[in-house]
């Protein structure tokens, strides 16, 4: 990456945009009988069980969700709280047969759940697992070992010593067979990757504030190094952020890493490779730990204009009323049709906004609040709030109303002409100041943007489901949201939204 140019992610934003006339234009037949697998299977490697009695946690769902640290007490997972991390994260949750097969649905959501995110495990010695780099195959819930021996070394030299990952007794590297997303979804796969492993990423810390483990998510590090180790070729495959577990002291193993090649299972008869995601890719990687450690840091200031609307202070619920987050993820799903008649209280909708925007203990963002994206708002049906749209004022924790009205047509418009947009109570949009975040971190600053926003949207779902509501992800008409929201949204580009609402239930008929 030549340093802060950003050339590349305008570019990629600008050609993967959604509007009216794109999506009519496109004319994007799915091949069916080319379908990619929803998993990583390795040939010829031993599966290592993971533990099925996981412990629950006694830590409320909300106040997981709202602590961007949860005050830390385990130095090192053991291989149960791993694998409780792994299934409330990224483990299969529910099985759906239809008349073609069956859906094996996951503890996060996932656009087209398509599932093209992998997690790897890079950990020295712990309490039931040895040293090794291994694969964690939800299909099974087994980890695979792919190397055998303590490579955290070199997490820490591509990561530029960053201080965690140096002291971390295990690390997670998240990553993404571009394929497997793309294969719908073409060049926008690419934001996909932040938006799926972001809600990932928010049932993680979730559990890991339930398990007070220590967790820090980097995203400067060297992606050829991280990449070479876990045997990524960094094109069709690679990897896109770690997140550092436990606390510890630094590892003493080797950078000697030889080429791993080792047999995975074909996804589908033939792959197609997007030339806008691999340029985007590569001009956001970073060469090595110098440039990864240049890279991080704190990001620019987002001043927004001093408010001219009515302001709303939040009044959230008290958080600890929430069920512990395994029984939340347990019942999340996708809301698959909403109930207009249904509204949520301020309250709620409050709790809501409060979890969500915390912060997320990352190497790119400030250690509380937003950071990139701020949040916009369309209230169809919020008791206590006028219908309109908003804008939230982090420095006063409150709503400040930028239009009243009843704005529900647009809604639904807005979320690619899809009724649950409309539906829901309250439309929760991130949005980015590209221009600064792009001058500050360069093109990976554009991951940096997604990811962030991605975990937010995933928070809102968790706390949805906390509060026995609903929640979907939905994608959206890039230019027409910023355009709708706008003065106030001016310059900024679109990156998640989620709808939350009453689910629709069938009447019982007596
Ligand atoms: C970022 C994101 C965008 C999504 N966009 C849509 C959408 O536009 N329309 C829709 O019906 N569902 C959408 N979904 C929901 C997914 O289809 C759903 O997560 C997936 O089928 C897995 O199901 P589950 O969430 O119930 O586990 C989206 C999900 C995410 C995470």
């Amino acid at each position: 990456m030549t340093e802060r140019d950003a050339t590349a992610a305008w570019r990629y934003h600008n050609a993967t945009k959604h509007s009216y006339w794109s999506v009519r234009l496109e004319g994007h037949q799915l091949d069916w009988a080319n379908e990619p697998l929803p998993f990583k299977l390795y040939r010829g490697l031993e599966p290592i069980p993971l533990p099925r009695d996981l412990h629950a946690t006694d830590v409320p769902c909300l106040e997981a969700l709202a602590s961007a640290e949860y005050p830390a007490e385990k130095e090192a997972p053991d291989l149960p709280t791993l694998a409780s991390l792994l299934y409330f994260s990224a483990g299969i949750t529910k099985r759906v047969r239809y008349p073609g097969g069956e859906i094996y649905f996951r503890a996060a959501a996932c656009t087209g759940a398509l599932y093209h995110i992998d997690l790897y495990l890079v950990c020295g010695d712990l309490p039931g697992l040895s040293a090794g780099v291994y694969h964690f195959g939800p299909h099974d819930f087994a980890l695979r070992r792919l190397r055998a021996g303590d490579y955290r070394a070199v997490l820490v030299d591509a990561a530029g010593q960053e201080p965690t990952v140096a002291a971390a007794p295990a690390v997670l590297v998240f990553a993404s067979t571009f394929w497997r997303n793309a294969w719908k979804y073409r060049a926008r796969a690419y934001r996909h990757c932040f938006w799926d492993s972001g809600t990932i990423l928010a049932n993680l810390l979730a559990m890991a504030a339930a398990h007070r483990l220590p967790a820090k998510v980097v995203l400067g590090f060297a992606d050829g190094q991280v990449d070479h180790l876990l045997g990524l070729d960094g094109r069709r495959e690679a990897s896109l952020f770690m997140v550092a577990l436990g606390r510890g002291t630094p590892p003493a193993g080797t950078l000697q890493v030889p080429a791993l090649s080792l047999e995975t299972v074909p996804l589908s008869a033939r792959e197609v490779e997007y030339d806008e995601i691999v340029r985007m890719h590569q001009a956001a990687s970073l060469a090595d730990g110098d440039e990864a450690a240049r890279w991080r840091g704190e990001p620019p200031p987002m001043p927004l204009p001093p408010p001219s609307g009515r302001l709303y202070p939040l009044a959230p619920l008290p958080l600890s009323a929430s069920e512990p987050t395994e029984a939340v993820v347990l019942r999340r799903g996708s809301t698959r049709r909403f109930d207009r008649g249904g509204s949520i209280s301020f309250a709620e909708l409050s709790a809501v906004v409060h979890c969500a925007t915390r912060g997320i203990p990352a190497d790119f963002l400030p250690s509380r609040g937003l950071g990139l994206n701020r949040l916009f708002l369309i209230v169809n049906a919020v008791d206590g709030l006028p219908s309109g749209t908003y804008v939230y004022r982090p420095e006063a924790e409150a709503l400040e109303l930028l239009r009243e009205g009843e704005f529900r047509q647009q809604a639904g418009y807005l979320a690619l002409e899809q009724p649950l947009g409309a539906d829901a109570c309250v439309d929760l949009y991130l949005l980015s100041p590209l221009g600064r975040v792009l001058e500050r971190f360069g093109d990976r600053g554009y991951r940096a943007a997604q990811l962030e926003a991605g975990t937010v949207g995933g928070k809102v779902y968790l706390a949805a489901y906390a509060l026995r509501r609903g929640a979907t992800g939905l994608t959206f008409y890039d230019d027409d949201v910023t355009a709708f929201f706008s003065p106030a949204a001016e310059g900024h580009g679109v990156m998640f939204l989620t709808a939350v609402g009453v689910p629709w239930r069938r009447r019982v008929q007596n």
